[in-house]
Parts: structure tokens; sequence; C-alpha cells
């Protein structure tokens, strides 16, 4: 299989790694087709974009015409050998912002029909990038349901088709889990081993690994955030605090829960737990809430360990990564 190339940092750039397990989830899928959409959510910057660009080059080579789009971002990848379809999504692709995003994501839906229909192709795979960011949450069900659409009666003529869409908002998580419409599938960040192989493709001088798997936890976007910093801990923090609005004010008046939280994340779940803050711990992105079992058939890729408080991973709750718990407790000791 030929591996991506990813932007790993303004300039380096990697090829993807590990995830070793995710790949081959990709060719059962692709063996079976899906009958539901499967919709994968996991921390922010977990590799959740990496994995999709790799499979949409997997699934190219296993004979799907293949149609990534990242409507948030304007990006698309058609594998596909049909010119006319590549050009429809270079046309919408260039529309103004805020068209472009609704037609790629539209467009995404409607090339899987096309293809099967107007240009009689046996097997598609439609991979859709931060799918409800762009379009809205309100109209997330609604996309997913024409998701469904297509898996559950697939266009006459279609041998198979595979539909995924990730998300990193825990928001949409809740919003999706609540119909039979999707697979809800969580990815977790990457696992030591793998986190080490990509840790070793970063040039330059960089502190033990030991130290960045204890800062990290395994997510690759934080480690680009390091690395970018200059491995300044303190930046990245400072960083987080800024981006995830942590004010004194926000700080002052759930402190005694914000403690219990960094403790623990599983004190989130406790019954006199403030319902107002654990929503907008959910909602800044900087936990994960109802954290699957950790049988592997529920993951993609490896699951998490079932509680690691190094880490903040909790059986039920768990800090995206150990930055984002770094962020809320060093608001909470007021220093940035
Ligand atoms: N398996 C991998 N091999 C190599 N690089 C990776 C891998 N996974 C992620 N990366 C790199 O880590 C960074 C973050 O990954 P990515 O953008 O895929 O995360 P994400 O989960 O899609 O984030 P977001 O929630 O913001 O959409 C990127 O720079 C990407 O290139
Ligand atoms: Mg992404």
């Amino acid at each position: 299989m030929k591996r991506v190339k990813l932007s790993f940092a303004s300039d380096v750039e990697v090829e993807f790694c590990d995830r070793e397990r995710a790949l081959q989830q990709v060719e059962g899928l692709a063996r079976r087709g899906t009958r539901f959409p499967i919709v994968v959510f996991g921390p922010e910057g977990c590799g959740k974009t990496a994995w999709l660009k790799q499979a949409t080059e997997l699934l190219r080579e296993l004979g799907y015409e293949t149609i990534y789009v990242d409507p948030l971002r304007r990006e698309f990848v058609a594998r596909t050998d049909v010119k006319e379809l590549v050009e429809k999504f270079v046309e919408a692709a260039s529309e103004a912002v805020g068209v472009a995003q609704l037609k790629l994501a539209t467009l995404a839906i409607d090339a899987v029909k096309w293809l099967v229909s107007k240009w009689r192709r046996g097997k598609v795979a439609v991979l859709v990038d931060d799918a409800f960011q762009a379009i809205g949450l309100d109209k997330a069900a609604m996309y997913v349901k024409s998701l469904l659409g297509l898996t559950e009666y697939p266009p006459e003529g279609c041998e198979k088709v595979v539909a995924i869409a990730t998300t990193s908002e825990g928001v949409s998580k809740r919003e999706i889990g609540r119909h039979r419409w999707a697979e809800l599938t969580p990815m977790w960040n990457m696992s030591r081993k793998g986190f080490e192989e990509l840790y070793e493709k970063i040039p330059g001088s960089k502190p033990s690994f030991e130290e960045v798997w204890r800062l990290a936890g395994g997510n690759p976007h934080m480690l680009a955030q390091l690395y970018e910093a200059k491995w300044s801990v303190d930046d990245v923090v400072a960083r987080l605090v800024e981006m995830k609005e942590l004010t004194k004010g926000f700080v002052e008046r759930w402190r005694p829960y914000l403690k219990e939280v960094v403790e623990d994340p599983d004190n989130l779940c406790e019954r006199d737990f403030p319902e107002e803050l654990r929503n907008e711990l959910i909602s800044k992105n900087l936990v994960v809430y109802g954290m699957f079992y950790r049988r592997p058939a529920l993951w993609i890729d490896e699951p998490p360990p079932e509680r690691d408080l190094e880490l903040g991973i909790g059986e039920e709750v768990a800090w995206q990564s150990p930055l984002h718990r770094e962020a809320v407790r060093r608001a909470l000791e007021g220093r940035r």
C-alpha cells in the first residue's frame, strides 16, 4: 500500500505510519461494504484526517472509486477516473466560502449515486471529514441519514458502498448517537508504539520520548504543536488556555469541580457534578465523555487503556490529551 504524505508541521512532511489495526479494519469494510455509515469520533488531533486520507488510498487500491471530502477546509480527493466528476468537485471547491462547504458535502453524496447509475461503477466509497462542523449540527443527523440511504439501499447495480464520516465534536457525537442511523465508532490517540514511530520521524534535537509521551499521550497534533513551539510546554499550554477560553471567571466559578476532574476525569460522572460544566467541558473539546467499553470490536484501531490516570484516561471520561488537562491545571493555578 502506498503511504500518503501528510503535512506535520510548516517544515516537516511525514508518511502515514502505524494504525495497522485501523487499516485492516478498512480492508474489512472494503470486503463487506458498510451496512450503516460509520461515524468516527475521537479527540481533536488524534489522527482522524490522517487515517481517512490513508483509507482513501487503500480503498482505491482495493478497487473502489473513492471520494474524500473535507468540506470545512474545502479539500477533496477524488480517486476516480471519471474526469467529469473531478471537474465538478473542483468547481464546487472554488465557490465562495459558505457555499462551497455545503456544495462539497452534498456533492459527495450525489457523486456516489452518479458513479453507480451513470458511470456503472460497482464499488464506491465516500469519506467525509469533519462532516458536521461545516454543515452545522442541526443538519448533521439529516446528512448521516442521506449517507444511510446510500449504504442501506445502495443504488441499483452497485456491489458495495463504504461510507465513513468523522467528527471531533463531542456535541455532534451526542446528536448522532441518539439515532440508529449510524455506527458511532470511537478512535483514540496513537498507541505508545505508533506514537514513538512518529516521534522518531521528527527532525532535530528533542526531549526524550518518555517526556513527550507523558505530555501528549499519543496525540499527534499535540506533538506537532510541541515541535512548532520548539518544545516549549509553556507556550503550548498557554495557547490552549486561550483557545479553550479558560478565563478567570470560568475557573473561579467552577474551581472545586475543575480540581476534581483534573484529579480524575471520571468525577465528571458523579451525580452532583453540575451539568452545565459537564456540557462546557465536552463542547470545549477538553474531555471525551462516554468512552466506549474497551472491546476492540467497538473501536477503530486499538482502544485506549481501561484507566490510566497519568494520561488522564478514566473509564467513562478522558482528557483529550494530558496537555488539555495541563491547561486546566494551570488556569486553576492562575499561571499562564
Ligand atoms: N498515523 C499518522 N502518521 C503520521 N502522521 C500522523 C498520523 N496521524 C496523525 N498524523 C499527523 O498528526 C497531525 C494531526 O492529525 P490529524 O489532522 O489527522 O488529526 P484529526 O483527528 O483529524 O484532528 P482534528 O480533530 O483537528 O480534525 C497532523 O499533522 C497529521 O499529519
Ligand atoms: Mg481532522
